[in-house]
């Protein structure tokens, strides 16, 4: 079967349970998962109900879209993502997102945790996204071109729409939350880093780096969704400080910030409804 043919009968399946019809994707990362969980439901799928859709094995990430409203706005929540790390091909990890712009999402809102590349970023701290480097992760685009979707060669200039963060901004001002911003760096993982490969990003030009987010904006961009994204810095990275990295570590740190982190996403979305 071809990455379009499953992606449609992932599409077909899903309109056997619901008709919803999404203005916005929400990708909920580490720690974020009990977001979903506060907003009413008006469809709940599990990834597993869904033939052929890959299931996500991550701790603290469970696998389920949750259609419902956040203020107005028409949404659906990707609760617990897929990594490449886990062992899928990477036109599996993108398939969830993919399959969001065919439902007729025209936004894509991702989150994550990341560990903090540039020197000024502290653990907690949220980074908007203002670019992403890609050349460390596969390419989700590879192999034949799905024409449903986007043009074989899409223009990657202004990946994260300036109208989108120019929405998150405001909304963080609002709700008087500190908001960096910066470069996002996509390596495969599962290990972290080592202090070497973060001088290296450095000097690339990365902010923050993490193991999800930019092939699944590179496929949403590909699919002519206007995409943003927010990054907790869940800890400085390899190297900037004595302290060994763990799960463990990320997933508190994630965890804490959570309910700040959710009312800043909160008010973004429900902002974007006019657009
Ligand atoms: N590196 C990669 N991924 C991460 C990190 C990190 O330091 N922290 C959270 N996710």
């Amino acid at each position: 079967m071809t990455a379009c043919e499953k992606l449609v009968r992932c599409c077909e399946c899903i309109r056997r349970f619901t008709d919803f019809k999404p203005k916005v994707t929400l990708v909920l990362g580490s720690g974020l998962g009990a977001f979903a969980d506060e907003i009413k439901a008006e469809a709940i799928i599990d990834y597993s109900d869904i033939d052929g859709f890959p299931t996500s094995t991550v701790e603290g990430h469970k696998g389920r879209f949750v259609f419902g409203y956040i203020g107005a706005v028409p949404a659906v929540i990707m609760q617990g993502r897929v990594h490449y790390y886990e062992g899928y091909g990477i036109e599996d990890v993108v398939l969830p997102v993919r399959l969001t712009a065919m439902l007729g999402s025209e936004i894509l809102f991702l989150t994550n945790a990341s560990g903090g590349i540039n020197p000024d970023f502290s653990a907690g701290d949220f980074m908007l996204i203002n670019d992403h480097i890609s050349s460390f992760a596969p390419n989700p685009l590879r192999g034949e071109n799905i024409d449903i979707l986007g043009t074989r060669f899409p223009d990657m200039s202004e990946v994260y729409k300036k109208e989108l963060r120019e929405v998150i901004k405001r909304s963080a001002a609002e709700l008087n939350i500190p908001l960096k911003e910066g470069v996002y760096v996509q390596l495969m993982g599962p290990s972290f880093e080592t202090p070497a490969e973060i001088r290296m990003l450095r000097t690339l030009g990365a902010d923050a780096v993490g193991m999800s987010t930019v092939c699944e904006a590179i496929a949403a961009n590909h699919a002519g969704m206007k995409v943003c994204g927010i990054s907790c810095i869940a800890n400085k990275a390899a190297g900037m400080t004595d302290n060994p990295l763990t799960h463990a570590e990320v997933q508190e740190c994630a965890d804490k910030a959570a309910p700040l982190f959710k009312k800043l996403i909160e008010r973004s979305v429900s902002a974007m409804g006019g657009l």
